[in-house]
């Protein structure tokens, strides 16, 4: 069994569940960072608003299941592990860590 440690000074609550309706995508400002967070069929996801490929925002994108298809080159990546899944680029998507409590959404900076 593995268990996850938590630590909860460096989790900030980005949104309230309600907020992000499924199957869409919203973006956060967190400082200088852009999250973009996904609601997948009720799973949350967040990952950083920018396209490894040439760093174009990835909110332009399309999202199918858990697999979002950047709006500029077609780039594909899975939005659980940050993978990229085709050939436009090799460069992972970086992935936040999410946790909830209560209505809340908590990402790990
Ligand atoms: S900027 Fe996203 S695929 Fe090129």
């Amino acid at each position: 069994m593995k268990t996850e440690v938590w630590n909860m000074s460096n989790m900030i609550e980005l949104a309230k569940v309600e907020d992000i309706p499924k199957n869409e995508m919203h973006v956060f400002n967190v400082g200088k960072l852009e999250i973009l967070v996904a609601n997948v069929d009720g799973e949350f996801y967040a990952v950083e608003n920018r396209c490894p490929h040439m760093g174009y925002p990835l909110f332009f994108g399309t999202l199918k299941g858990k697999i979002l298809k950047c709006g500029f080159h077609n780039a594909e990546f899975d939005l659980s592990s940050g993978k990229a899944l085709n050939e436009v680029t090799g460069k992972p998507l970086r992935v936040f860590k999410l946790a909830m409590q209560d209505s809340q959404i908590l990402v790990e900076l």
